[in-house]
C-alpha cells in the first residue's frame, strides 16, 4: 500500500514510521509512506500556508492554493487515490473503516492545521475521518493513527501468532485478559485453566472473558451484537445475562 501524507511538519512523521510493526512493513514493502510538504507549493515571498478567516474570528485558515497543488501534484503519480482530510469535523474512525482503507492500493492524508482548511478544499476530498471527540493541533497525529491501524491489517505484516483477524473489535468484542510469566506475581495467579493445555476449554474461556469484559467496559459494543445458540448458551452457564437487543443473525457489530 503507498500513503502520502501532506503536512506543513514533514518531520513529525519521522519518527514512529522508523519503530517496530510500521517499520518491518516498510522494510518488506508491504507499505510505502511519502511526506509531502504543503509548504513547498505556497506562494509569494512568505510562502504562506494559512491567512486570517474571511467574516474574521480567532485563528488562521490554511490557504487552498498551496493544499490543491500539493494534491494535484500527488495525483498525477497516483490516478484515483482515495483522498482523506483528517479533521475533528470528519467521521469518526473505526476498526471497520481500518478494515476497508486497508483494501486501498493508494490513500492521501491530508493534514489540516490551525483552525481548519479552507472550505473550497473540500470538492478534492473523498472522505474526511476524525479519530475521536477531541480537537488536536493538528491531522499529523490523526494521519499516524491511521497508517498504523491500516498497516497491521496489510497481509504479510503481523504473523499468524498474532493475526489480526483475533483483535479486540474483530468481532465487536474485547479482547480476553491476557497472562504471560511467570505464574505467580505479587500474590496473583495466572488462572488454572490456561495451563490445562485444552485448547477447545480455553478458547471458551476467553470468549466468555471477552463479553465479560465487553459488558462491564464497554456495554455499547454489545447492542445488536451476533451470538450462535451455543455460544449464547456458554454465556448463560457462566452467568453472564445478556440483554434483549443482543440477538443472533446479524453480521456486522460496526
Ligand atoms: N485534527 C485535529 N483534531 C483532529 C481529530 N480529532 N481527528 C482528526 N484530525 C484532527
Amino acid at each position: 500500500m503507498q500513503v502520502d501524507v501532506l503536512t506543513i511538519f514533514p518531520n513529525l512523521l519521522v519518527s514512529p514510521l522508523q519503530e517496530g510493526i510500521i517499520q518491518r512493513a516498510i522494510v518488506s514493502g508491504a507499505l510505502e509512506v511519502f511526506a509531502h510538504n504543503i509548504r513547498d507549493h505556497a506562494l509569494g515571498k512568505h510562502a504562506m500556508t494559512d491567512d486570517r478567516p474571511f467574516g474574521g474570528g480567532e485563528g488562521m485558515v490554511m490557504k487552498p492554493e498551496p493544499i490543491v497543488a500539493a494534491l494535484r501534484q500527488v495525483l498525477t503519480q497516483r490516478p484515483g487515490a482515495h483522498v482523506i482530510l483528517l479533521t475533528p469535523q470528519g467521521r469518526q474512525y473505526s476498526q471497520k473503516m481500518a478494515e476497508d482503507l486497508a483494501k486501498k492500493e493508494h490513500i492521501v492524508l491530508l493534514c489540516g492545521r490551525y483552525e481548519g482548511v479552507d472550505a473550497r478544499v473540500e470538492e478534492h476530498i473523498d472522505a474526511e475521518i476524525s479519530i475521536g471527540d477531541y480537537v488536536l493541533t493538528g491531522g499529523e497525529l490523526a494521519a499516524l493513527v491511521i497508517i498504523d491501524s491500516v498497516t497491521r491489517l496489510l497481509p504479510g505484516v503481523l504473523g499468524c501468532s498474532d493475526s489480526a483477524e483475533c483483535d479486540t473489535f474483530s468481532r465487536g468484542l474485547l479482547k480476553y485478559p491476557q497472562y504471560t510469566r511467570p505464574r505467580q506475581f505479587e500474590g496473583q495467579e495466572v488462572p488454572e485453566l490456561l495451563l490445562s493445555g485444552d485448547h477447545k476449554l480455553i478458547s471458551q474461556w476467553r470468549f466468555v472473558e471477552s463479553v465479560k469484559r465487553t459488558k462491564a467496559r464497554r456495554p455499547d459494543l454489545l447492542q445488536g451484537a451476533n451470538f450462535s445458540s451455543q455460544e449464547r448458551k456458554l454465556l448463560v452457564g457462566h452467568g453472564v445475562e445478556l440483554v434483549e437487543s443482543v440477538v443472533a443473525g446479524k453480521d456486522d457489530l460496526h
